[in-house]
C-alpha cells in the first residue's frame, strides 16, 4: 500500500476542503480495516472473495486520497478509525453472511452520500476539477460495493440487524465529524 505523499495543489485548499479529504482519508483506513476484519473472522469462501475484492479497491482509494492530503493534515485519530473499522467488519462476520452483507450496504450508501455531497459541493464553486473526478472515481466504487452486497443480502433482516446498521450509520456519522475536526 503506498501512502506517500506527492504534493499536488494542497497548499490551495481552502479549510472546508482540508476538511472534506481529512474525513476522506480517515473513511478509506476505516474501510480498509473494515474488510481485514471480516477476512480475520470468516471461513465463508465466498464472503472471503467479496471482501478480498473489495479490500484490493479500499487500498487504491486510499493511495488516491493519501497522494493528496499530507500527513500533517490526516487525522489524528487512525488508530481509533482503524480499530473501529476492525470491528465493524469483525462484528457481523460472527453472525454470517447475510449480516455482513447488510452491514457493508449500510457503510457503502453512507459513503456514497459523503462523496456525492463533497462532489456537489466542488461542483458547484468549480473548483479543483481534477480532485473532483478523484471523488467521482471512488464513488463510482462505493456504489457498485453498496449494490453488490444489496444483492447478496436477505431481503428481511432481524431486530438485531436492523439495530447493529443502525448503530453503524450513527457510528460513521459521528467519526465524519470527529475526523472534519482533527
Ligand atoms: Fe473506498
Ligand atoms: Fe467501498
Amino acid at each position: 500500500m503506498n501512502q506517500s505523499y506527492t504534493p499536488t495543489n494542497e497548499a490551495e485548499f481552502p479549510l472546508w476542503l482540508q476538511e472534506d479529504m481529512r474525513s476522506n482519508h480517515a473513511g478509506e483506513t476505516g474501510a480498509i480495516f473494515i474488510y481485514r476484519g471480516i477476512l480475520s473472522v470468516t471461513r465463508n469462501q465466498q464472503i472471503r472473495t467479496f471482501a478480498r475484492e473489495h479490500l484490493k479497491t479500499e487500498e487504491k482509494h486510499l493511495d488516491l486520497i493519501s497522494e493528496r492530503l499530507s500527513e500533517d493534515h490526516r487525522s489524528l485519530f487512525l488508530p481509533l478509525w482503524k480499530v473501529a473499522g476492525f470491528m465493524t467488519g469483525a462484528i457481523p462476520s460472527m453472525f454470517g453472511s447475510n449480516a455482513v452483507y447488510a452491514t457493508i450496504d449500510e457503510v457503502e450508501t453512507f459513503v456514497g452520500e459523503h462523496y456525492r455531497e463533497q462532489i456537489d459541493r466542488l461542483k458547484e464553486k468549480v473548483v479543483f476539477p481534477d480532485l473532483r473526478s478523484i471523488l467521482e472515481e471512488c464513488r463510482e466504487d462505493e456504489i457498485s460495493h453498496r449494490d453488490e452486497a444489496r444483492d447478496a443480502k436477505s431481503k428481511k433482516s432481524s431486530l438485531f440487524l436492523r439495530a447493529w446498521c443502525w448503530l453503524v450509520r450513527v457510528g460513521s456519522k459521528l467519526a465524519v465529524k470527529l475526523a472534519r475536526w482533527g
